[in-house]
């Protein structure tokens, strides 16, 4: 079979004659395979079989040469790079229609640029995104991989939207599936976004694909901690083989060898945790089981799939030589549709009258990734192009308008985009108009000028929201259709210098419109009708409006708005002054003023100190009426002017929120500075944790996780619901104070600076507290809102470990910080080394994973890889609820044995994909086929 391959990519300076059709014979075998080696500059086969081409009959994008360690395979000594601007690069494969595909790219970034910050960027295909790359290791290949169903004769393939460094590319394959291999119901509207793909009880940490896999799917070693940090396995997990073949006996299932190994849970259980790379979300999930050990007669093995807060799913019992009608046969159980979160735990534990542990070959978890369908009016703009398929602007591939547009329109912001202008001014377009472009229902402005176009004005009734027409400076001839004066929006009309006669209509005349119609020796105006207002025919006058107009709305497009020429719109399109709310003089919002008498009397004379930190000593109060107080003493150097001082306190005493502690007032006399607070009952939450065993050292878990939820809460609001943003700068468990129901809320953000509005970061002095110090804002003097995150996600550390912060004993010989320790631990698996030994065993472990990997992600040496307080929000209610349902399990353990079995249970009925909780429901289940 003769496979064409087209690359339709785009770069600014690329000759015509570079859009190439570049035509290569796959071999026999390997019907269906393209292996594009990006970078690349001659064909070659690899040592497994493959057959790679080139990209290099290509002169755009730019081409580097890298070398990594250990990594010798040729498809990845190369690479292709595009400038980081505002376009997409695309491929454009071409594939057979209803056909199922896998798409494979991979990016080995090698550090090409020798730049210092790696590379971010997004992928997509067709209008779809499909992930963002994210480069966190110069040495190590990402790679995404998505199955699809193809709707039509190509598919693109789209770099676009570098964050940082550039967008590149190592690698582009795709392969050809068979018949109905990943059929889904969902198909027409889903793609699969591959998760994971694991061989277990591999031999060698190698994958195994090509030839053994058929399609070349990769499966990869279990041995292997990097494949989706399969860590957390359970103690006995041991590694069993074969040499028999293992009955498939259909063509999509994993290959023999895969098959032929497995791991056995030997103390009765396995247990694995997983990341899944775009999870939460909706999955496709299968697992494959083949009896390959030697059971004796009574023996048995069977068990059941445990999945956190999905106790449905473990009712189920595989039993895998029955279910397979005999051994070394396959027994594929999967889920069609099931909701999963991104840290998957899950466990096979065998039964209590099972004799053997339970026993898994291999699994695969996609992802559904929905179908962007993209702009409607694709088929329109595919006609235009067609009558131009020789010119570079056409060849820029994807869609149109998404992920964005091409360099030469300019579309709507809905989500399915309509083109809006069509730019093609000067780009030596012959011929007529093609009539396609009046399909555009959508368009604004039309660019036709400087052309050689011919024949006749079309009617463009067709497109009724035009508002701007520019054809002069070509050949049409015939007349101006009376039909423009048809169009409700039009108010510009630029006709000049062509070759049309007859008369302006009269209602073109009429309207209130600029109008330039010179230049057209045969076109006249009907004499005895008198023009309105803006005709502009040529004049000196009129050219130097005409040009005003031109400027005026091409400014307003550069903003990026979808506002045209008119003029109160230009007005509303400068941005809005925000009304600065800290700038008010209202009195009755300021707070309260107390004398320094009347603190007096309230801590009867600074009696009892309840704490000290680092802007001052803190004292127990209570006011006249009875109202409990805290009043904090300010050392000396803390505000400079009185009125400067009054200033800041008003302010912080408007911000109000649950989770913050309430300023309620100030005073400012005699050198002393002293704020008056709400009174916290319960003290912070750092003698909670390490202090005396007053409070009783005794908040469990889900308790901790509230604490967190709250103090989230409360600084979630300085960030996103003051204005302007408010940075903590000093975040810490002595922060953080506990009220009588033990809620949380965060004190002491008064007292850092405020955030400068509109800017991201506020230079000033750093200040905050050692072992919660954003690293970056140390180094940088850069202060943002990660710098607050970065000390959160400290606190959840300590939360989790019951650690301080820093701590010369604790840690191990070369650590003195919970961070380095904690990431140590976290990042090989190890969880349990660092939980607090005083919460028992009562605590989820997903719910505590969900939490440690936050941590650390709010860790990250980089503030733009640091999530917002608000994603770390989110995680938190998310784990409170893991956390809720696994309490009452643990309380409630019934886990009463069911007669169904696990295939029936696997095959899901509820197919609601919007639905982020789709669980199994038995009845509906035993109803439905089978998934496969
Ligand atoms: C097309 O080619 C012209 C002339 O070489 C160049 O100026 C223009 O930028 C190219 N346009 C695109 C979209 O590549
Ligand atoms: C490269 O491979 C060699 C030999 O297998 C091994 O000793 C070495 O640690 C590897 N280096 C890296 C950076 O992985
Ligand atoms: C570009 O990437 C940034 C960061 O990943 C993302 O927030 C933004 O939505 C992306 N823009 C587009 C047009 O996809
Ligand atoms: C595809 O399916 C056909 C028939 O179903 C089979 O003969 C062929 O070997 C399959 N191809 C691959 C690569 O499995
Ligand atoms: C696992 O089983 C082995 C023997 O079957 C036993 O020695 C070992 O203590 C068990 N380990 C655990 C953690 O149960
Ligand atoms: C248009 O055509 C002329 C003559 O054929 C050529 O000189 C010019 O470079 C072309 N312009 C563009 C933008 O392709």
């Amino acid at each position: 079979m003769e496979t064409n391959l087209l690359f339709f990519l785009f770069f600014p300076s690329l000759p015509l004659s570079l859009f190439l059709l570049l035509p290569f014979s796959s071999s026999q075998i390997m019907q269906g395979f393209v292996s594009l080696d990006c970078g690349g500059s001659e064909s070659f086969t690899d040592d497994i079989g493959l057959d790679w081409t080139p990209d290099n009959k290509l002169t755009y994008g730019e081409i580097s040469t890298i070398s990594v360690v250990n990594e010798t395979r040729k498809q990845y000594t190369t690479l292709r790079h595009f400038p980081a601007d505002s376009r997409k690069y695309c491929y454009t494969l071409d594939v057979i229609s209803r056909t199922r595909y896998l798409l494979r790219a991979s990016f080995l970034y090698g550090n090409f640029d020798n730049n210092n910050v790696y590379p971010k960027f997004d992928i997509s295909v067709g209008a779809t995104h499909w992930s963002t790359i994210v480069i966190s290791d110069a040495n190590i290949i990402e790679m995404r991989e998505l199955i699809f169903l193809a709707s039509s004769s190509t598919v693109s393939v789209c770099l676009s939207n570098a964050t940082t460094g550039q967008p590149f590319i190592s690698t582009l394959e795709l392969r050809q599936f068979n018949g109905s291999i990943y059929y889904t119901q969902f198909e027409q509207q889903f793609y699969l976004s591959v998760s994971a793909r694991i061989n277990f009880g591999a031999e060698t940490d190698a994958p195994i694909r090509y030839p053994d896999d058929p399609f070349d799917r990769i499966w990869e070693s279990d041995s292997v901690k990097k494949a989706n940090y399969l860590v957390d396995v359970a103690v006995g997990t041991e590694k069993v083989s074969t040499n028999v073949p293992i009955l498939v006996n259909r063509d999509d299932v994993p290959p023999v060898k895969v098959m032929q190994t497995a791991v056995v849970g030997t103390n009765g259980s396995l247990t694995y945790r997983l990341n899944l790379d775009g999870f939460p979300g909706n999955a496709w999930a299968v697992t494959y089981f083949a009896e390959i050990e030697d059971l004796s007669p009574n023996e048995s093995r069977k068990f059941r799939l445990v999945l956190p807060g999905q106790p449905e799913i473990s009712k189920a019992i595989v039993n895998i030589e029955e279910n397979a009608f005999g051994k070394y046969r396959l027994y594929e159980p999967g889920f069609t549709n099931l909701s999963l979160p991104f840290v998957l735990s899950f466990k096979f534990a065998k039964t209590p009258d099972s004799s053997k542990g339970p026993l898994v070959n291999a699994m695969e978890i996609n992802k559904y990734l929905e179908k962007n369908d993209g702009s409607p009016d694709v088929e329109a703009i595919s006609g235009v192009l067609s009558h131009y398929s020789s010119a570079n602007w056409t060849q820029e591939g994807g869609d149109p308008c998404l992920p964005v547009p091409w360099s030469w329109i300019r579309c709507s912001s809905d989500p399915q985009p309509r083109i809006i202008s069509i730019l093609l001014s000067g780009k030596n377009l012959t011929g007529n108009i093609p009539s396609d472009i009046t399909k555009l229902v959508g368009l604004v402005e039309l660019w036709l000028d400087g052309n050689m176009l011919t024949g006749p004005i079309p009617d463009f009734t067709g497109c009724m929201d035009l508002k701007i027409i520019h054809l002069e400076n070509n050949q049409f001839n015939g007349v101006l259709p009376a039909s423009l004066a048809n169009l409700p929006s039009l108010r510009e009309l630029y006709v000049q210098n062509n070759m049309l006669s007859g008369e302006v209509p009269p209602h073109l005349l009429s309207k209130d419109l600029i109008l330039n119609y010179s230049g057209n020796t045969n076109l006249h105006k009907q004499s005895r009708i008198k023009s309105h207002m803006y005709i502009i025919i040529g004049s000196a006058v009129g050219a130097s409006v005409l040009l005003l107009a031109t400027v005026i709305s091409c400014l307003v497009i550069h903003k990026g708005k979808r506002r045209y020429y008119e003029k109160d719109h230009i007005v509303s399109a400068v941005p809005t002054q925000r009304p600065d709310s800290w700038k008010s003089d209202d009195p009755a919002e300021a707070a309260h003023c107390f004398s320094l008498a009347e603190i007096e009397t309230a801590t009867n004379n600074f009696e009892k100190r309840i704490g000290s930190g680092g802007f001052g000593i803190v004292y127990y109060g209570k006011l006249k009426e009875g109202k409990e107080i805290a009043v904090k003493v300010l050392r000396n150097n803390s505000y400079q002017g009185k009125r400067e001082f009054s200033n800041e306190v008003t302010l912080l005493s408007r911000i109000h929120h649950r989770n913050l502690v309430q300023l309620i007032g100030y005073c400012r006399e005699e050198e002393n500075s002293i704020l008056v607070y709400e009174f916290m009952h319960n003290g912070t939450l750092k003698e909670h944790l390490y202090g005396t065993l007053e409070h009783g050292r005794s908040i469990n878990w889900i308790k901790r996780l509230e604490i967190a939820e709250d103090a989230a809460k409360g600084i979630e609001y300085l960030h996103t619901g003051c204005v302007p943003v408010v940075i903590h700068r000093d975040l810490k468990t002595s922060n953080i104070l506990l009220d009588r129901q033990m809620r949380a809320k965060v004190s002491d953000f008064g007292l850092s600076k405020l955030a400068v509005d509109g800017v991201s970061h506020v230079s000033s002095i750093v200040r905050g507290t050692v072992g919660y110090l954003d690293p970056e804002y140390y180094i940088s003097q850069q202060l943002t809102d990660k710098s607050d995150v970065y000390s959160f996600g400290v606190i959840l550390l300590e939360l989790i470990s019951g650690q301080e912060a820093i701590s010369n004993e604790s840690f191990g010989l070369h650590c003195r910080n919970i961070v380095q320790w904690a990431k140590l631990h976290i990042e090989s698996g190890d969880i349990q080394g660092i939980i607090d030994p005083l919460l028992g065993s009562n605590y989820d472990l997903q719910s505590m994973w969900k939490i440690a990997e936050k941590a650390l992600m709010c860790v990250q040496p980089h503030g733009d890889m640091r999530p917002s307080i608000s994603e770390v929000l989110k995680e938190i209610q998310d784990a409170i609820s893991i956390e809720k349902e696994a309490e009452t399990l643990r309380e409630g353990n019934s886990d009463e044995a069911s007669r169904n079995s696990f295939q029936s249970s696997m095959n899901i009925g509820s197919m609601d994909l919007g639905r982020a909780e789709s669980f199994l429901s038995i009845d509906e289940s035993i109803a439905q086929p089978t998934a496969r």
